[in-house]
């Protein structure tokens, strides 16, 4: 089977990464313990990579959620799967998507966590879908701006295939079967 043609290259997202962990380093700087809450599952390989060039004390953990889709397209309603297992409580949270397409998965995320009384809360995402957008949340920090396109690789999934591609791809109407 073909590969996915590439809108990000590994090389972009590697170098986008440590600009990302070099601002969240810099502004948690004074603030001590950062931790970071990975959005199962496609944020698992962004999440990986960014933890990883931080270099401010850090500590992590992951919540899962899951969108009730029709077809392709997000109902707005998400589903708590698995909540964070560490206490967040006073302490300095950011939110670690992979992609922010309508924004209803990180709002609702944004919803849970706040009741946990964070000290703070911000959101990171690789990719955002600006255009995409149907209600609006706050994001702190953003890698890449993209279209409303399909994409795949890096965490990211289409059916559950190409998380592993080390890339951003693009999914083709002839993938879409
Ligand atoms: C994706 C992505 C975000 C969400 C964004 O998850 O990881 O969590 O969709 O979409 P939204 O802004 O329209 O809410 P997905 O449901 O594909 O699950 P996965 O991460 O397990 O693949």
């Amino acid at each position: 089977m073909n590969q996915p043609p590439v809108l990000i290259s590994a090389e972009r997202i590697a170098d986008r990464v440590r600009e990302l962990a070099a601002e969240i380093s810099a502004d948690y700087a004074d603030k001590g313990d950062l931790v970071l809450i990975g959005v199962l599952k496609g944020s698992f390989v962004f999440l990986a990579d960014l933890a990883r060039e931080l270099t401010i004390p850090r500590t992590i953990e992951f919540i899962a959620v899951s969108s009730y889709a029709t077809g392709s397209k997000s109902s707005g309603a998400v589903r708590l799967i698995m909540d964070v297992r560490g206490n967040i409580e006073n302490r300095h949270v950011l939110i670690v998507e992979d992609i922010v397409d309508s924004g209803h998965t990180l709002a609702y995320l944004l919803g849970i966590l706040s009741s946990h009384r964070p000290a703070s809360i911000r959101t990171c995402t690789l990719l955002h879908k600006a255009e995409c957008a149907e209600v609006e949340v706050d994001i702190d920090y953003v890698g890449f701006p993209i279209g409303d396109e399909w994409v795949v690789g890096y965490g990211l999934d289409y059916a559950e295939r190409d998380r592993t591609l080390p890339y951003i791809g693009i999914v083709t109407p002839d993938d879409r079967r």
